[in-house]
């Protein structure tokens, strides 16, 4: 109710202040450091911003200042870390519990990719089985189970419901993502949920990992990028099984604002196939 008074009362969580203090350390130092370099051309985002803050700087109105951009820096980092590494872990976890899936990735990716050194993001459109295992993990691991909190700016009917104007809201994203009546098997790991029936990626427009509207994720693209080169390469280049003597795999989530797999141990094991030259066990 007064997360201001937080600052001022002694107690562990002033740890997390003097952590954000260091970042935003951090993150002016970096500002600095573009504002040093600034005949060049844009390069990044805060290049990009630095510019629209001189651009906006006769307005009075305008939002656009250096507090702010440290801010939106903080955002995209808090928004853009835990969610896509936790992504990563589940889709790990769920092709070590899934090993004939996990090797029909290896052969989509063998057959198209053959010794080519690197995945790139069009190959995405010739690799329709990997693609839909991994639209399958974010399903089915629905890191963000409720959305942001948002607030109705006006009066609004959705589905006969009445929703006053100030309403809060807290978007239930997993009610989507296993919705009986969008997906065959809503609680089951299926890749063909993506699939039509000659193997064809297909979209479906009930995935909402990345949520809906104008205050959707602004990052989904960046996202799914990462998701698709860091999941290709990997399974390229390793095999994901359980180390020897595991009590076996442990899917049950853990709620840490993302839902979280729990801490567990699996193995790598270098594909003799591999196409990175360094990756031999003494590379490791
Ligand atoms: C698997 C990865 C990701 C998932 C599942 C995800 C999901 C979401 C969801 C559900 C929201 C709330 C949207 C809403 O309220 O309608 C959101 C907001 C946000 N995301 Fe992501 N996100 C991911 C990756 C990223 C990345 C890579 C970035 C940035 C680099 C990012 C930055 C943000 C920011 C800044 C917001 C708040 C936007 C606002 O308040 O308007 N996210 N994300």
């Amino acid at each position: 109710m007064f997360p201001w008074a937080l600052r001022h009362l002694p107690g562990p969580h002033q740890e997390i202040f003097r952590h954000q203090e260091a970042m935003k350390g951090f993150i002016r130092h970096e500002i600095i450091r573009h504002k040093l370099k600034a005949s060049e051309a844009p390069k990044d985002f805060i290049n990009c911003y630095l510019a629209q803050i001189t651009k906006a700087s006769d307005d009075p109105i305008s939002t656009f200042n250096e507090e702010n951009l440290i801010q939106v820096v903080i955002d995209l980092f808090l928004g853009g870390t835990d969610t896509t590494a936790t992504t990563l872990h589940w889709a790990l976890i769920y092709m070590v519990h899934h090993r004939n899936v996990q090797e029909r990735v290896q052969q989509e990716l063998d057959a198209v990719l053959g010794s080519a050194q690197a995945v790139c993001y069009e190959d995405r459109e010739r690799l329709p089985y990997t693609r839909a295992v991994l639209h399958e993990v974010q399903r089915v691991s629905s890191v963000v189970a409720v959305g942001a909190v948002r607030q109705c700016v006006t009066p609004t009917t959705l589905h006969s419901y009445y929703v006053p104007k100030g309403t809060i809201i807290l978007p239930n994203l997993a009610s989507v993502l296993y919705d009986p009546e969008c997906w065959e098997n809503p609680r089951q790991f299926n890749p063909g949920h993506f699939l039509d029936k000659d193997e064809n990626f297909v979209v479906n427009e009930a995935f909402l990992p990345f949520s809906a509207g104008h205050r959707m994720c602004p990052g989904d693209q960046l996202a799914r990028m990462e998701l698709f080169l860091m999941f290709a390469t990997l399974l390229r280049t390793f095999s994901f099984q359980l180390p020897e003597g595991s009590p076996g795999l442990r899917l049950e989530y853990v709620f840490g604002g993302t839902l979280q797999p729990q801490p567990q141990k699996i193995c790598a094991l270098p594909r003799l196939s591999s196409p990175s030259p360094d990756l031999t066990e003494e590379g490791l």
